[in-house]
This record gives structure tokens, sequence and C-alpha cells, in this order.
């Protein structure tokens, strides 16, 4: 097998490359570089630059790297922006995988992993969230993660290609410091931020219908991440495989911001008091996976808790932001 990792130069992709790497798969990677650093990537795994928007390079780099496998992670991520922005998130994440799908049914690849995220589920109310709860997304980044699954499926069905669709909950951590997530987009790197600066983490409203009152979200390290991906493109890979599979990938476990905050301030020493500030829209009271289907499917669960996520992401935010390499890729 030879999987092509789209988006491999990014966060999580760099952490999905070098695991199937380490694990003997044979990689290589496809990367716009709009978001991703090239040195992220392990030695022996190529980068091609370039975009899954473009038809020609992919049906080039298919043919040329026999390619056999699919993990596509690239895409935009950004909430806010893709509300300013939906053509533009609509363009490379719905457009960008219609153009890579054709691509893999021309040359004929039968194994598919896609990217996507809770976010499809918007705000369904339960208490651990099944696979099989209402899909209805809040903003438009979502609506392309739901969007891609159904284009994911059906392109499985019309070109008998094997997919899986990973929904990840709250990605956090790193494998070792260089691989650390440089964006201020999630709540761990956006409390981080506001330390470094001498201000209050900010809390966006306490009165939710939740124990402490503060949002509840399931957090999964970025290394278990990465190791379902190899599972599921394991899984692919046997024999007779076919049809689709969607799964969940958390740790069925509820955090509140405030108790995340808690275990950033152990883990920093900074133990200065949140500020409660006003709820944001669109934020659900409670996030939390069901993680049974994916143990069962793929023999995954996560092992990292909440503090070794803080902890390893505190160590690549001292290198990228405060150490002596503070000039961040
Ligand atoms: N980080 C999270 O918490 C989270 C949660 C759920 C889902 N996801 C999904 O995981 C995937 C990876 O996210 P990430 O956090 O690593 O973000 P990231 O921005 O670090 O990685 C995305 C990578 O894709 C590349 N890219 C973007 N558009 C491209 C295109 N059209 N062609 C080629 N390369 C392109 C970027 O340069 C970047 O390297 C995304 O699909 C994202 O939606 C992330």
């Amino acid at each position: 097998m030879t999987w092509l990792i789209t988006g491999g130069a990014g966060y999580i992709g760099a952490h999905v490359a070098r695991a199937m790497a380490d694990a003997g798969e044979r990689v290589l990677a496809l990367d716009d570089l709009s978001s991703g650093v090239a040195a992220r990537l392990p030695a022996g795994v190529p980068l091609v630059h370039g975009s899954s928007l473009d038809a020609g390079l992919l049906k080039r780099l298919l043919a040329e790297h026999r390619v056999t496998g699919v993990v596509h992670l690239a895409a935009r991520k950004q909430v806010a922006e893709s509300v300013a922005r939906p053509g533009h998130y609509y363009a490379e994440n719905v457009g960008g995988l219609a153009t890579l799908l054709d691509a893999v049914a021309e040359a004929g690849i039968r194994r598919f992993v896609f990217s996507s995220s809770a976010a499809v589920y918007g705000d369904p109310g339960l208490d651990l969230i099944t696979e099989d709860a209402p899909c209805a997304p809040v903003n438009p980044y979502g609506e392309t993660k739901l969007a891609g699954e159904w284009l994911v499926r059906a392109a499985g069905r019309a070109h008998g290609i094997a997919t899986v669709c990973l929904r990840y909950f709250n990605v956090a951590g790193a494998a070792t410091p260089e691989l650390a997530d440089t964006g201020v987009f999630n709540i761990v790197p956006m409390v981080f931020d506001r330390l470094t600066r001498d201000e209050a983490p900010r809390i966006f409203g306490d009165d939710y219908p939740t124990p402490d009152g503060t949002c509840v979200r399931d957090y999964i390290h970025v290394a278990d991440l990465a190791e379902a991906h190899l599972a599921a493109a394991r899984r692919l890979t046997d024999e007779g495989v076919h049809g689709d599979l969607t799964l969940n990938i958390g740790r069925g476990e509820g955090v509140s911001v405030r108790e995340l905050i808690t275990v950033i301030g152990e883990v920093t020493g900074d133990r200065r008091p949140a500020v409660v500030e006003a709820r944001r829209p669109g934020d659900a009271p409670r996030a939390v996976a069901s993680a049974a289907r994916a143990a069962r499917e793929l023999g995954w669960t996560a092992r990292h808790g909440v503090r070794e996520m803080v902890a390893s992401a505190w160590q690549g935010w001292l290198l990228h932001h405060a150490g002596p390499a503070s000039a961040t890729p």
C-alpha cells in the first residue's frame, strides 16, 4: 500500500504521516502550505506542494507514486472565517474533495479515509453523541464537513471505494513539541495565548445547563487521533472490506471549560482566575462522543488524558512562542 495524506504538513496531518510511517506504511503528503509547515513532515515522507483542487496534479501524482489509498485531511478549518467566507470554504473543502474523489476513482484507488468533525452534529442535546445522532451543523465549516461525508459515501457507492469518515471531537496536544499546533483557534492555545499576554483566560458563558455552568467538551490527544487513522487505514487494507464506516473519535469523557482551565493553570503554574464573558453564539452546552463504535470497529481507544494533552501542548507552545526557537515556521 502507498497512502497519500492530503494536508500532511498540517497539525493533525503531520501526526498522521508520522504514525503511519513509523508503523511501516509507505506514505507521501500533498499540501498547499496555506497553513501547513513542510518541516513538520518526518524524513522519508515526500511532500508534493500543491492543491487538492488541481485535477492535473492529482492525476499525475496518484499515477507516479502508485497510490493505493488516500487519507484526506486538507481543508480550511476556522469557524469564524467560514461564516465570513462561505464560498471559499465550500470551494476548498467540498470542491477540493470532489476533485480528489474524481481523481481517486479514475486512478482505480479503492480506499479512502476522510477527516470529518463533531461540528457535523451541531447541538443534538445528548449526553453521549452516537454516530446515529441527527446532524445539524450550525456554521458553514460544519456544513462543509457534512456535505463532504455525503460526497465520500456517494463516491464510495458509485465507484466501489471503501470509505471511513472520522468525526474528530476536540483535538489537543502534540506528540513532540515541534509538531504542536501553531494556530490560536482552539481553546488550549487560546488560553496559552492569554497567559502569555499576561491576561486572564476567558470563559464564554457560565450559565449553561452543565454541572459548573461552563461548556463541556470531549478532548482527544492528537497522537491518539493519529493512531485512529492508522487503524482505519489498516482496516481498509484488510481483504474484502467494503462499504462505508462513520466513526466518532473521542474519549467519551466530558471536561468543562472551567476544569480545563484549572488543568492549564496546574501545568503552566499560572493559576490566575478566569474572567467570565457573554456566551458566544453557536456554542453547544455539551458535546461528548460515544466512542464505542470506533472501539468495536477499529479496536482503537484513546490512551492519553487531558493533563497529557495540556502538558504536551504547553511544551509546543513554549518552543514556538517563547523559547529560543520562537522564530515560528
Ligand atoms: N484541529 C481540530 O480540532 C479539528 C477537529 C475536527 C476536524 N479537523 C479537521 O482535521 C483536518 C486537519 O486539521 P488541522 O487542525 O491539522 O488543520 P491545519 O490547518 O493545521 O491542516 C490543514 C492542512 O491542509 C492544508 N490545505 C488546506 N487546504 C488545502 C488544499 N486545498 N490543498 C492542499 N492542502 C491544503 C494546509 O496547508 C494544512 O497543512 C481538517 O480537515 C480539519 O477540518 C480538525
